[in-house]
C-alpha cells in the first residue's frame, strides 16, 4: 500500500508486531483487551467507538449484530455484554481478526470474527442491526462500500448506527448515508463525533 494508514487495514506479515495489552472499565465491569501494533487504536479503546457503543446501547439493541470493520473486537465485545445480542464481526485484517476472537474468549463473549473486505464474506442478509467505526482514512469508494454492505446485511426494519467525525467530512458522508437509507437520523454529537442512526425501509 502506497498510504500512510495502511497500518490500519493491511496485515504486514514480514513484520515483528509487538503485544499489547490493556484493562477497560465499562459500566462497572472490567474487560480485557489483547492488541499488537498493526491494529486501530492498540492502547485504549477509541474515543469514537465508545460514544458509539454508549449512544448506540441507548437504542435497546437486541438479535443479531454485525460489527463491520471490527478491528480488535472492542465494539462487539462491550455491545455483546450489555446487550442481549449475538455479534458477528468482519474485518480485512487478519491480525485484527484474530485479536479479536482471542478478545471474545477472553471476556467470555459468545462472538464471532471472520476476514472479510467489508461484507463481501459475511453470508447472512437479515442482521437486526450493523454498527461501524468506518475507516474513514481509505477512500470514499470502500468506504461507501461500507455503507453499502451494510443496507444490504441488514433486515427490513433493521438498523444502522455509525460513528462519523466532523472534520473527516460527515456532512458528505450522511448524504451518501441518506441516499442509501433514504434516512438519516443524528443520535448524538460529541467533541467532533458524530453518531447516526439509519433504519432499512
Ligand atoms: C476506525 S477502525 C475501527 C476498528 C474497531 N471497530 C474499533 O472500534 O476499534 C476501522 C477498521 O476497518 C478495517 N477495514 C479497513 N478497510 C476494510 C475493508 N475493506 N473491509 C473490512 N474492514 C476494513 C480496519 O482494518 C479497521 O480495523
Amino acid at each position: 500500500m502506497v498510504n500512510n494508514f495502511s497500518h490500519y487495514f493491511v496485515d504486514d506479515k514480514t513484520k515483528q508486531h509487538k503485544d499489547i495489552s490493556f484493562d477497560f472499565v465499562f459500566k462497572g465491569q472490567k474487560y480485557h483487551f489483547k492488541t499488537q501494533d498493526g491494529v486501530f487504536s492498540k492502547s485504549q479503546i477509541d474515543d469514537g467507538s465508545l460514544f458509539l457503543v454508549e449512544t448506540a446501547l441507548k437504542q435497546n439493541l437486541n438479535g443479531c449484530g454485525l460489527d463491520l470493520g471490527c478491528g480488535y473486537g472492542a465494539i462487539s465485545v462491550l455491545v455483546a455484554s450489555n446487550a442481549n445480542v449475538n455479534m458477528t464481526a468482519c474485518d480485512i485484517n487478519e491480525r485484527a481478526v484474530q485479536l479479536a476472537n482471542e478478545n471474545f474468549q477472553a471476556n467470555k463473549i459468545n462472538a464471532n470474527a471472520i476476514i472479510s473486505n467489508v461484507g463481501d464474506s459475511v453470508q447472512k442478509n437479515d442482521y437486526d442491526f450493523v454498527i461501524t467505526n468506518p475507516p474513514i482514512r481509505v477512500g470514499n469508494a470502500i468506504l461507501f462500500k461500507f455503507f453499502e454492505d451494510s443496507y444490504q446485511k441488514l433486515r427490513v426494519g433493521g438498523a444502522f448506527y455509525a460513528v462519523l467525525r466532523k472534520k473527516q467530512g460527515a456532512e458528505t458522508y450522511i448524504k451518501k448515508i441518506k441516499s442509501i437509507y433514504d434516512n438519516c437520523e443524528i443520535l448524538d454529537k460529541h467533541k467532533g463525533y458524530v453518531i447516526i442512526k439509519s433504519i432499512k425501509k
